[in-house]
């Protein structure tokens, strides 16, 4: 693969996400917001976002639509994020986040009413682009009411015929489906893939039993996070184990976002699998030094790689995600 690869992140339901800081959240009563802000939301443009920050080349594909689809569209001209998008009479979905402390109450819109002609019209941009050989479709996060449950399944059959490698970030039927043509990449975090391996992953042993189901399955590598607990990169080759260097917490809102976009952004420069993790997890850890969905520069992202320290897991590892 050459330096050339693009990126192109869909994402079916983008938002703009509100980001509230309280000192408390309480119910039947009164809670003050302490600041705010708003930025850019929805998996896939926060994996084109940090792309950009990185400076690798990207292109976000997105609905836009209503007053909400004007703001949204301002932010990202305003970040310099290259972007196609296709317009909807609905309105663009809002997210808010509430943040007290440690604790995040986070109420998303379910996003709007999709037609088939508007959803037709987005299946054709993506069909349309010239995509090449070694090029990223990077598919994150849910799809607005109107799409179906199989719509990431449908893409990847058919974005796989060009020889692109597939990433998939995301959870419930959208996984089950999605995985079924067998994407390269999968960033599940724990809870995602306990729910898809329907069972409690609560040992090394059942974990590595439940990777290896993907590997021989047909994925090619699988990107589990859990937080500040870590992260794997399993693949036919490597069981890395990755803890990220403790930090203080803004926001945690997209960590796993701009944990995506660090691991592509070193696959795309044929790093070795132990540098795109620990690109990933300082890409993550750095992220959640932001307010809201607020993105960090690239000399955060390359001091935290320093600190990041990889090591091969084994039986005798102990992974702090089952404690
Ligand atoms: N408290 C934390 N301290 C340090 N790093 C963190 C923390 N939380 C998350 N991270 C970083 O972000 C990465 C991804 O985190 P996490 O597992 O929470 O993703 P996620 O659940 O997919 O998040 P989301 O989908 O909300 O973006 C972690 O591997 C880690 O590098
Ligand atoms: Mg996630």
């Amino acid at each position: 693969m050459t330096s050339q690869s693009v990126v192109y992140t869909l994402s079916f339901n983008s938002s703009v996400d509100n980001t509230f800081y309280l000192n408390s959240i309480r119910f039947d009563d009164i809670n003050r917001i302490e600041k705010s802000r708003v930025d850019a939301g929805g998996k896939g443009l926060n994996v084109a976002r940090m792309l950009n920050i990185l400076s690798y080349p990207s292109q976000a594909l997105t609905f836009l639509g209503g007053p909400n689809g004007t703001v949204l569209k301002k932010l990202l001209e305003d970040e310099k994020i290259p972007f196609r998008y296709v317009p909807i009479k609905g309105n663009t979905r809002s997210i808010f986040n509430f943040i007290a402390g440690k604790k995040v109450l986070r109420i998303n819109e379910k996003g709007p009413l999709i037609s088939k002609k508007e959803k037709d019209a987005f299946l054709n941009l993506i069909y349309s682009l010239k995509i090449s050989k070694g090029d990223i479709v990077s598919i994150s996060g849910s799809v607005p009411p109107g799409v179906e449950k199989d719509i990431y399944k449908k893409v990847i059959k058919k974005v796989k015929t060009k020889g692109v490698i597939v990433a998939l970030d995301t959870d419930g039927d959208l996984l089950k489906e999605g995985i079924k043509e067998k994407p390269h990449i999968i960033k599940p975090n724990l809870w995602e893939l306990n729910r898809i391996a329907r069972r409690r992953i609560s040992s090394f042993r059942t974990l590595k039993d439940i990777l290896e189901h993907f590997i021989s399955y047909g994925i090619s590598t699988i990107l589990l996070t859990n937080g500040e607990n870590g992260a794997v990169l399993f693949s036919k080759k490597h069981f890395l184990y990755s803890k990220p260097p403790s930090v203080k917490v803004l926001s945690t809102i997209g960590c796993g976002d701009t944990f995506l976009a660090g691991f592509l952004y070193g696959y795309c420069k044929n790093k070795p699998q132990e540098e795109c993790l620990r690109l990933a997890v300082a890409a993550g850890t750095a992220k959640v030094l932001k307010e809201g969905t607020s993105m960090p520069d690239r000399r955060n992202v390359m001091e935290i790689v320093k600190k990041v320290k990889v090591i091969n897991a084994s039986e005798r590892t102990i992974l702090p995600f089952f404690q």
